[in-house]
């Protein structure tokens, strides 16, 4: 007689394809039913990848049948974007969805926000790249703890560096480090265009973008040659940040990027003394703006000394404290993007055929 905890045993020792962590422990199994001898498994996953069903479907057949069990298994994936091909440019078409993560104002912590929903993606089982777009200042490097690892070559291509459990690659990481350079116009859309070429990504779910400030050419550039699925936009507070989150909303709006919400950052600061929270910054001022734009905060980061040393010494909280209160809130955000990600990819996908820069 076989019961639901031998099967539960069995299945917490299949590893989610191209992780460590078993497809139990990411918490992919949602039912687990056995009757007069026949076991049904339901498993929700994030990609939609017919090759991760596929392998899934073999070694958990494989595995539950040493049992003796005759096996139904049910594998849930979203929905894959419509092809491409038929709606605008997609420059990385082994990729299945695209963020933007921006702000208008420069300071507030879109590297940071970045990096850390990245890292809340993977580890909730999503395969994640993030591109450091910032031509004028690329911070990522140093946030990932790779500044001084070296890109891999092959011929004119490169291999992007693994850390953390994610595949990253930065401007900062092909230029010579200090080297100030002087962009023009038609630069920066020749140096977003050749880093979107040339780096071999693996198959990912999701490859977040972290951009330079402000609404210019780095941002247009990205939206005309991939379809991007969601923009994320990152703002504090204060209310003299207000008008360039306007900005940045608009320009999700003219860029025919779908907004998934705001990231109310530096909101708040949590005394670690008495645990006493206070507004110094302000807080909660974002919401009349999330309303107007008919979308959401994603969520409110506090002022947090953790999050800046994570940044300056490559071991971001969310991998160095994965269980405080900010890292679940990281968390919370990566959860809510990911649902409009699947919900845009369900609806067909975007379609940037459309982008002009004199729209723009
Ligand atoms: N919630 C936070 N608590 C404490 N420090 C923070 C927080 N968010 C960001 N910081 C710190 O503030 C500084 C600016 O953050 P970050 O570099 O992420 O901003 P940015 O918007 O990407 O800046 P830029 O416009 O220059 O790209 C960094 O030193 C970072 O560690
Ligand atoms: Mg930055």
């Amino acid at each position: 007689m076989i019961d639901k905890s031998a099967v539960q045993n069995v299945l917490s020792n299949v590893m989610y394809p191209k992780f460590t962590k078993s497809i139990v422990d990411f918490g992919f199994v949602k039912t687990i039913d056995i009757e007069s001898g026949s076991v049904s498994v339901v498993l929700d996953i994030p990609s939609a990848a017919p090759e991760v069903a596929e392998q899934l479907k073999e070694e958990i057949e494989k595995r539950l049948s040493l049992l003796g069990a005759d096996v139904r298994l049910s594998i849930k994936q979203p929905v894959l974007p419509r092809e491409t091909s038929s709606h605008g440019r997609n420059i990385l078409p082994n990729i299945q969805s695209f963020v933007m993560v921006s702000s208008g104002k420069g300071g507030v912590g879109k590297s940071t926000t970045t990096v850390n929903i990245a890292l809340a993606l993977a580890q909730q089982g999503k395969r994640v790249g993030l591109l450091d777009a910032d031509i004028y200042g690329p911070n990522i490097p140093r946030m990932m703890g790779i500044a001084d690892k070296q890109p891999v070559f092959l011929g004119q291509k490169i291999k992007p560096i693994h850390a953390h459990g994610i595949e990253v690659m930065s401007i900062g990481s092909l230029v010579e480090r200090g080297a100030s350079l002087i962009w023009k116009g038609a630069m920066v859309t020749q140096a977003i265009e050749q880093m979107l070429e040339d780096i071999i990504w693996g198959d990912l779910d999701v490859l977040l973008f972290d951009m330079p400030p402000g609404t210019g050419d780095a941002q247009l550039a990205l939206a005309q040659n991939l379809p991007v699925t969601a923009g994320v936009c990152v703002t504090t507070p204060q209310k003299v940040a207000l008008d360039d989150t306007i900005r940045s909303m608009d320009m999700f709006k003219n860029l025919h990027i779908p907004i998934a919400g705001i990231v109310e950052n530096m909101s708040g600061f949590i005394c670690p003394e008495n645990g006493k929270e206070y507004a110094i910054f302000g807080k909660g001022t974002t919401q009349p703006l999330a309303d107007h734009y008919e979308t959401e905060i994603l969520g409110e980061i506090p002022i947090e000394p953790a999050i800046r040393e994570g940044g300056d010494s490559g071991l971001p909280i969310t991998v160095l404290a994965p269980d405080c209160e900010t890292s679940k809130r990281y968390r919370s955000v990566a959860e809510k993007l990911w649902n409009t990600i699947v919900k845009v990819n369900a609806q067909g996908g975007v379609d940037n055929s459309e982008i002009q820069p004199e729209v723009f």
